[in-house]
Formats: C-alpha cells, sequence, structure tokens
C-alpha cells in the first residue's frame, strides 16, 4: 500500500504551493486538493507562461496526472467554469484527468454576498476576507444546511437552492448591500449545468482504491497553517483546517496512510488581510521585499504585508503539521539585502521572552527578536543547479534555518519557473 504525501504552507499562505506542486506532480499518480476552495491563488510557471488556479489541482498541467477536488474543498461553479475555459486554450485533457468529490461543498452566490455583508459590517475589525464566500460556505457546512456538489444531480437541486438562498436573503436583508439576483442566479444554474459534465465521484472510495493500487498520491494544501481555523490568529483566519490533519478529513484518507510532510515556506515572511504578523516591516525594507518579490495577491491583487522570517512561528507550524521535509521558496528576493535578519525569539509586552507562539497575539505587542547574518547580495539565476552553486551565505542561511527548525530544508526554489529548483535530499514516498 502506498502513501499520501502533503504539501502545505507553513506561514499565511502564497509560499509558492502551486509551483512545487507543479515541480513535484511527475513523481505522483493523483494531486489532490483537500480544503480551501477559490480563496486559493496558486501560481505555476513554465515556458514563459504563468497560470493561476484556484480551484484546480496544481497537477492540471502534467498528462499523466489525476487530479482531486476533495470533500473539504469549497467549490464555486460560477469560478470553476471560467478556470475551466481558460483552461482550455491549452489542449490538456481535463475532463479525463479531472474528478470531483460529490461530498464537497458549493458556494453559491449568497455566500459570496454574505461574506462582503459580514466584512463590511466589521468595519475596521475586518478579517480582510478574499470575498468569495468561504466563511459562510463553511458555516452552512458546519450548521448541516448546505449544498454539496452530489445534490445538483437530483431532481429537486433547484428546490433546495430556493430554500437555502431564501435563508440568506433573510440574513442579507439586514446588510445594507447591493446585487442583481436575476443574473448572479442565471451565471450559477448556467455553471452548475457545466459542472454536471465533469466527473462526478466518491473520492474517498477513489483515493482509497488508489492507494491499495500502490498509487502514489499528493495532497496540496490551500492557505498556511497560520491562517488555520483552529490553530491560527484567530479570528484573523480562514475557515478550515489547512493542517496535515485537514488532508485526511478533507479526502477520507486514514492517517497511517500519511507519508511525508512538505512544509513550504518563503525565505521571508508576508500576510495579505488582516491580523498580526509580528515581523512585519512597515519601511523601505519592507517596500524593498515587496517590489523583488512581487508580492501581490494572485486571487485579489492586493498588496501582501512583507518582513522578515519568523522562526518562533514556523516551529510552531512544523510541530501542528509534523513536517519532515522543508522547502524554501523565492531565495532569490533577499539578494537585494546586505544583511538578512532572522526573528529566533518573541519578546512579550511583560518584557518575558518565548521562542512559543503566544495564545494572544491579536491584543499583545509582540517584539521579534531579531539574529542577523550576512547576506549572498548577489542575483541567483539559477536553473536546477546543484546546490553546490549556491552562494556560501546562502548556504548559511540554509544551515542556519536548518539547524533552529529540526528539519532538513530538501528544496531551495530561486525563481518563479519550474526549472528555478535546486535539489538538496529530497525523498519521495
Ligand atoms: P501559492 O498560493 O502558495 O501557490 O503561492 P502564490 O502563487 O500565491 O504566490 C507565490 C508567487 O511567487 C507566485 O507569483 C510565484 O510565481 C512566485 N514564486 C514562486 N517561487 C518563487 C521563487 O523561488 N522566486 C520568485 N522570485 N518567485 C517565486
Ligand atoms: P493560497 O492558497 C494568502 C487570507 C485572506 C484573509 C483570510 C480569510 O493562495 O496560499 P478567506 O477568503 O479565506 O475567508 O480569507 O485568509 N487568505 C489567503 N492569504 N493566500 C491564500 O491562499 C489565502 N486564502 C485566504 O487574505 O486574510
Ligand atoms: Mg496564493
Amino acid at each position: 500500500m502506498s502513501k499520501v504525501d502533503v504539501l502545505l504552507g507553513l506561514q499565511w499562505g502564497d509560499e509558492g504551493k502551486g509551483k512545487i506542486v507543479d515541480v513535484l506532480a511527475p513523481k505522483y499518480d493523483v494531486v489532490a486538493r483537500f480544503q480551501g476552495g477559490p480563496n486559493a491563488g496558486h501560481t505555476l510557471e513554465f515556458d514563459g507562461i504563468k497560470h493561476v488556479l484556484h480551484q484546480i489541482p496544481s497537477g492540471i498541467f502534467r498528462e499523466k496526472t489525476k487530479n482531486i477536488i476533495g470533500n473539504g474543498v469549497v467549490l464555486d461553479p460560477f469560478v470553476f467554469k471560467k478556470e475551466i475555459e481558460k483552461l482550455q486554450q491549452y489542449n490538456l485533457n481535463v475532463k479525463a484527468n479531472l474528478f470531483i468529490s460529490k461530498k464537497a461543498t458549493l458556494i453559491l452566490p449568497t455566500h459570496r454576498l454574505l461574506d462582503q455583508a459580514y466584512e463590511k459590517a466589521k468595519g475596521d475589525n475586518k478579517i480582510g476576507s478574499t470575498l468569495k464566500g468561504i466563511g459562510p460556505t463553511y458555516q452552512d457546512k458546519i450548521g448541516r444546511q448546505g449544498l454539496r456538489v452530489g445534490d445538483i444531480l437530483s431532481d429537486n437541486f433547484r428546490v433546495k437552492f430556493n430554500e437555502l438562498t431564501d435563508v440568506h436573503f433573510r440574513i442579507l436583508k439586514d446588510y445594507d448591500i447591493q446585487y442583481d439576483w436575476r443574473e448572479l442566479e442565471s451565471e450559477f444554474l448556467d455553471a452548475v449545468s457545466f459542472l454536471k459534465g465533469f466527473n462526478l465521484i466518491e473520492s474517498e472510495y477513489f483515493l482509497n482504491r488508489e492507494l491499495l493500487a500502490g498509487s502514489t498520491i499528493l495532497a496540496e494544501g490551500a492557505q498556511g497553517a497560520l491562517l488555520d481555523i483552529d490553530f491560527g490568529s484567530y479570528p484573523f483566519v480562514t475557515s478550515s483546517n489547512t493542517v496535515t490533519a485537514g488532508a485526511c478529513t478533507g479526502l477520507g484518507i486514514a492517517p497511517r496512510h500519511i507519508g511525508e510532510v512538505y512544509g513550504i515556506f518563503k525565505a521571508y515572511s508576508t500576510r495579505v488581510g488582516s491580523g498580526p504578523f509580528p515581523t512585519e516591516l512597515m519601511d523601505a525594507d519592507g517596500e524593498l521585499m515587496r517590489k523583488e518579490g512581487k508580492e501581490f495577491g494572485s486571487t485579489t491583487g492586493r498588496p501582501r504585508r512583507c518582513g522578515w522570517i519568523d522562526l518562533p512561528s514556523l516551529k510552531y507550524s512544523i510541530m501542528i503539521n509534523g513536517v519532515t521535509q522543508l522547502l524554501m521558496m523565492k531565495a532569490d528576493v533577499l539578494c537585494v539585502f546586505p544583511t538578512i535578519k532572522v526573528c529566533t525569539k518573541y519578546q512579550l509586552k511583560d518584557g518575558s521572552v518565548t521562542d512559543m507562539v503566544p495564545y494572544e497575539q491579536v491584543n499583545e505587542k509582540i517584539t521579534p527578536i531579531y539574529e542577523e547574518l550576512k547576506g549572498w547580495n548577489t542575483p541567483l539565476n539559477l536553473n536546477g543547479v546543484s546546490i553546490e552553486n549556491l552562494p556560501g551565505e546562502l548556504n548559511d542561511y540554509i544551515k542556519f534555518l536548518e539547524d533552529q527548525l529540526g528539519v532538513p530544508i530538501s528544496m531551495v526554489s530561486t525563481g518563479p519557473d519550474r526549472t528555478q529548483t535546486v535539489y538538496r535530499q529530497l525523498k519521495v514516498a
């Protein structure tokens, strides 16, 4: 029996998951998304073209890879249709290689409206949601009134749809949100018909059968561990379990079938949306990171907040995910800095020093304590070269992080393209 390897972000999302899933996909028979939905924006780059995927797994460009949208995902049919249409120009065999769980929850247009309404009502305390309807859809799922992909096949889908949207309209009337329901409803129902043309399956059976047959499976996380509903900086989080355990519930895979856990992180930190960010730089260095790293949201285009790497947070993420290998992204971006800072500890309001993430993050004043390393200060233009060719200072940085984090860094990414990847000792299930 083979294993399911899990790849997930250890920070606040946008670590480069899409790129690495695409790079690793040829080593796997199946790539499966297990949580989140169109709030994700996963970028892949090859042959000079940049692709951004939102709901479709990042193995879709590899012709031999089967791609699964698991039961833990919230799926917006309208966004899905647009995504598929965008892919049509590349002559991929999407219909044959994409399988969608009947148990995935549907995002209705009213969920997007509710997301907007709730955010607007929060004023200055808004989460900074992507407004894709994620929170309200998971609310309905947990509240046992959601609609699922499998429901679109039933004769009374329209009745169920009307019943749930009526519930939403009753809530929406208390908020000042403008919308054209006729248009939203018609584009949704049109997209639902489109969705019916795809392989709608019981993905837990599909995946377990694949495991029995010896296929290798890569679970593709969305968002990041620090946005997890339980372990992130609540309430400034997303509404799903983004951690390894989420791959079990979001795919119907038993914990004993989990193999390698790839934890992916940027050589620095970014966050988009509101919420605590201890190492955030509000100065010229932060500006430079944003510019060099092109740190603008793949889904919303918003500027990402930037700062130095944060080891207490990374240690926390490694712990709750059981990370076995680390993958460091965007090393090239730091080449503009003569000195690189690493936050190794936090000082709290009461003067105490810790390397743990405190319970109270929102109202706590967390001051990062930094160690400084010499930067490599030279552009990294490395296409698939070996580790020996990395500048000495970058190797020192990698070794320092490995030492602090206690987990090997098995891959280093030096640019957005598929080929700009340096392997160290990557282990695949
Ligand atoms: P994801 O959500 O984790 O898949 O990450 P995003 O796609 O939202 O954001 C990562 C961004 O960084 C994308 O624009 C990628 O093309 C880009 N990227 C990925 N790896 C590297 C890298 O090593 N260097 C640079 N400069 N860009 C990278
Ligand atoms: P990928 O998969 C970065 C953030 C939002 C907001 C919070 C809640 O591309 O890494 P939501 O729409 O989920 O209710 O928003 O989470 N967020 C992300 N930030 N990358 C993502 O996905 C994100 N998905 C959600 O900005 O702060
Ligand atoms: Mg992203």
